[in-house]
């Protein structure tokens, strides 16, 4: 079959090169966007005038029925026909004959593609988003539920203050925000129509890009013909908002991983959401945290794949933007069948609060706190850090810890880390103990962004706010009338 634009050719195009050249092997899931953005230009071109009114009529009624084949598996797409934009016109010619060959005026596939991916990507990131808020959903519900449960905090992985299960998800909270955040300013700048730019340079059709924009739900239209066919900002953005994403549930990933060993015991996974080894009849694995943190790389990839792409391309549109296609749907399916999998995870997993406590009050998490109440006594911080650190190491050799020992063993201590003139019997008194408990330390710290159960309910209700107020763009399948 001939090519579309085979008028200045002689010879077909050789078989080793149409399987090269061709994409619709992946562009074919556009095809939704592809049609009714061709529905939009026509309806557009009528009202112009710039192909007759029936003609636009026809060509519409015949993109829907294409839809509608597509939809029941009825069309067979053709390596020979390109890509999609060609395949659904060559479809349409079929069906319409001549008429459907008034489809393609004022238009390249160029700016076609262009407007293809960023509505393709504006239904996808609105899905992201609902999962995404779904994760949120489920961290904001673990956290309500452990404002008192009491853990390690750690800093280069050693115990270091005691913080709440609660505090911890809800960083995770704050993660998931910006991300969705992120994600709604890349639809935002992508929701921009380049369609009117033509292969490069416009065109002299009297076009209302406009209408076009208003019609498929854009905010407006690109300003530059060049610019408009030939960026992939968009794109690039949204990977990196999808590598900043799987970078966060990585590092979530690998704290599951961590805290579901032995060595922890933090966490118990669900059996629904672990696996088993073929040899070692104990194990259970934290196979899907574990998986999450590896396919973190491949979105790396995407990313770096389509910078490069990018990198050395003079304007306007080349045919290596053809390679950007399969990493944004890499990354949008990893990070679409990361997200549902993660968050049925976590909401599976049954914490074990009595070892966190446990290893909340071992390893001298309270050492801070310690230094910080003879700091209330008048010691300065870094004189009170070195009586504490003595402390510490004496503890240490004894095997104990703070609290295991009497007021009066801490006095005799310390004593040799006073100054004259500092009392110690004015310096640790009998309240010590109970300023210097786990839960004390975290009831302590009651400032904003601090794990003090108070503290803390307050940035569940405002995590809460922000989650029933957060705007998720609705997907065209909700709302394009046909
Ligand atoms: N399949 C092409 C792509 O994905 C569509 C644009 C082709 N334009 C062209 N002038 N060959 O980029």
């Amino acid at each position: 079959m001939s090519k579309l634009w085979g008028g200045r050719f002689t010879a077909g195009t050789d078989k080793k090169v149409d399987d090269f050249n061709s994409s619709i092997s992946f562009d074919k899931r556009l095809y939704f966007h592809d049609i009714i953005g061709s529905i939009a230009h026509a309806e557009m071109l009528g009202k112009q005038g710039v192909i007759p009114a029936d003609a636009a009529k026809q060509i519409c009624a015949a993109l829907q029925e294409i839809l509608a084949d597509i939809h029941e598996g009825k069309v067979e797409f053709r390596i020979d026909q390109e890509d999609i934009h060609m395949n659904v016109e060559t479809l349409l010619t079929a069906k319409i004959g001549a008429v459907g060959k008034m489809l393609h005026t004022g238009r390249s596939r160029n700016d076609q593609v262009a407007l293809d991916i960023r509505m393709y990507l504006k239904d996808e990131i609105a899905e992201i988003c609902n999962m995404l808020s779904d994760l949120v959903k489920t961290v904001i519900n673990i956290a309500e539920n452990n404002l008192d449960t009491i853990m390690p905090g750690y800093t280069h992985l050693q115990r270091a203050q005691p913080v709440t299960l609660a505090h911890h998800m809800m960083a995770y909270c704050q993660m998931f925000r910006r991300d969705t955040e992120r994600f709604i300013a890349c639809y935002n700048r992508a929701n921009i129509l380049p369609l009117g730019s033509g292969a490069l340079a416009g065109t002299t059709y009297p076009l209302d890009r406009e209408y076009v924009a208003e019609r498929l739900g854009f905010d407006g239209v690109t300003e530059n013909s060049l610019d408009g066919v030939s960026d992939r900002d968009f794109a690039i953005e949204f990977i990196s908002a999808a590598s900043i994403l799987m970078m966060h549930l990585s590092r979530f990933s690998e704290e599951l991983v961590l805290w579901s060993s032995h060595e922890f015991g933090f966490v118990e996974m669900s059996d629904t959401y672990s696996t088993g080894s073929s040899i070692m009849p104990q194990k259970k694995n934290p196979d899907v945290a574990e998986l999450v943190r590896g396919k973190t790389g491949r979105v790396y990839g995407d990313l770096m794949g389509l910078l490069t792409v990018m990198k050395g391309l003079p304007l306007a549109y080349n045919k290596d933007m053809q390679e950007d296609k399969e990493g944004v749907f890499d990354a949008i399916d990893t990070v679409k069948m990361c997200l549902p999998v993660f968050t049925g995870m976590l909401e599976t997993c049954k914490f074990r609060k009595d070892n966190m406590y446990k290893a909340s009050s071992k390893g001298f998490t309270n050492a801070t706190d310690f230094a910080d109440y003879i700091v209330k006594n008048g010691i300065p911080f870094r004189q009170a850090h070195a009586i504490t650190g003595k402390l510490v190491i004496t503890c240490i050799s004894m095997d104990k810890g703070i609290d295991d020992l009497s007021l009066d063993e801490i006095r005799e201590i310390c004593k040799s880390e006073l100054e004259d003139g500092q009392d110690p019997m004015e310096i640790f008194k009998d309240d010590l103990f109970d300023a210097i408990t786990v839960e004390a330390c975290v009831e302590g710290r009651s400032l904003i962004g601090g794990p003090a159960p108070a503290t803390e309910k307050k940035a569940i209700e405002k995590a809460s706010k922000w989650l029933s107020e957060i705007k998720i763009p609705q997907a065209y399948a909700e709302w394009f009338e046909f």
